[in-house]
């Protein structure tokens, strides 16, 4: 221990294992399990998007280096659906292509903060958020969602919660792991917060096209005052079914987009060249598949409520308005310490489940379900855990 204190820093000795990636180990361990702890698609990628890459490949378009914010081919049809479907007015030179969502955050905290600067993150929240700012030697502060209300934000809490040391308020709308779609209104006293008191908001919009009922997704770079107080993240992974070929962007403000790129070059130099003609691919073409995408999660979102409504001793839940996940209370005593409540689901009824301390203190007693799987699957899971209980 004394020689790995010596030989690795601070910053990454005090982030602790993937409670995700440690879990998906020990399912391996395991026969048949049924798996509700990974969030990404399980549809493959469309055909005319794998056809789009193999063709860039075979015309030999794919050896070397694209710029390093992207292709601007790419990047002119990305201003194009920022317009259509997010209300954000762009250019190219706002626009930075990125290896999925991840990088593209990552280089954005790193941008936007210091040493010893705080990013509020309203909890709980994505685990990997949570790890770049600690990453970037920042210091999170994590301020609960309101669970009762459908874990929505509580932007009073959030404003009692700024210092002087605030710099940046980061999140996922929709929310993983709780599936919550921020309301326009809660997000809009977000950005009068950054206004006031000069933070930067740093979105991750992965979710952006799962949302149900009347819910509506809302894009705080849509506000044209807040032009240089938000970075807004997105992705293909969720949208196309596109998770291995690590592609998204960001679009912040043009004066931004030099400094973030110091952080991107160094980590990334360009997204991975054949997947940008394939995202490129995924934009041009039909979009009916995101549609499809969208029906079937809604589908199995009603399912797995409908399950969960079979066991009310066991599991309290917020219905999720959006994404493919959801963040039930474990009501029954074991379910306090959700690691290992988890791990004896898994070992005992071979369904995987992620523990909800993997995302913040607060998504302790919970755990989170992934519903982006057959129909099959999550009966399966849910005919176990019955029989279990
Ligand atoms: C909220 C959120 N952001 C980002 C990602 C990862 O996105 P990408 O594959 O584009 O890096 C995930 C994946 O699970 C996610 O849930």
């Amino acid at each position: 221990m004394a020689a790995m204190q010596a030989l690795f820093s601070h910053r990454v000795q005090q982030i602790e294992k993937s409670a995700i990636h440690e879990m998906t180990r020990l399912s391996r361990e395991i026969d048949d399990v049924a798996f509700l702890s990974w969030a990404k698609p399980t549809s493959g990628t469309p055909a005319h998007i794998n056809r789009a890459a193999i063709q860039a490949i075979e015309r030999g378009l794919t050896g070397g280096y694209s710029p390093s914010d992207g292709l601007i081919e790419l990047r002119q049809e990305i201003v194009a659906k920022l317009q259509r479907d997010n209300h954000i007015e762009a250019t190219i030179s706002q626009i930075l292509v990125t290896v999925g969502a991840i990088e593209g955050l990552a280089a954005a905290v790193m941008a936007a903060i210091d040493p010893g600067d705080e990013v509020i993150l309203p909890s709980p929240t994505y685990s990997t958020h949570i790890r770049q700012v600690q990453i970037a030697s920042g210091v999170p502060v994590l301020v609960p969602l309101l669970e009762d209300d459908g874990f929505t934000l509580d932007t009073e809490a959030i404003q009692r919660a700024i210092t002087t040391k605030t710099r940046a308020i980061m999140f996922c709308t929709p929310s993983n792991p709780t599936g919550t779609v921020f309301a326009e209104a809660a997000l809009r006293e977000l950005a009068r917060l950054a206004l006031a008191h000069d933070l930067m908001l740093i979105t991750d919009e992965a979710y952006e096209y799962f949302v149900f009922d009347d819910h509506q997704h809302f894009s705080l770079a849509s506000m044209p005052e807040m032009a240089r107080h938000v970075i807004s993240c997105f992705t293909f992974t969720k949208t196309y079914a596109m998770t291995g070929w690590r592609i998204g962007y960001l679009h912040a403000h043009e004066d931004w987009i030099p400094q973030i790129k110091k952080a991107h070059i160094p980590f990334a130099i360009c997204a991975p060249v054949v997947s940008q003609y394939a995202a490129l691919a995924a934009l041009r073409g039909p979009q009916a598949c995101v549609d499809e995408f969208c029906k079937h999660y809604l589908a199995t979102r009603d399912l797995m409520c409908q399950r969960l409504d079979a066991l009310p001793d066991i599991f309290a839940y917020q219905k999720p308005g959006g994404s493919y996940l959801m963040f039930p209370r474990i009501l029954v005593e074991e379910g306090r310490d959700s690691t290992s409540f988890c791990k004896r689901l898994l070992r005992e009824a071979r369904v995987s489940t992620t523990p909800g301390i993997a995302f913040g203190p607060t998504g302790e007693s919970h755990m989170r379900l992934s519903f982006c799987v057959p129909e099959e699957t999550i009966n399966k899971a849910f005919d176990r855990i019955e029989r279990f209980f």
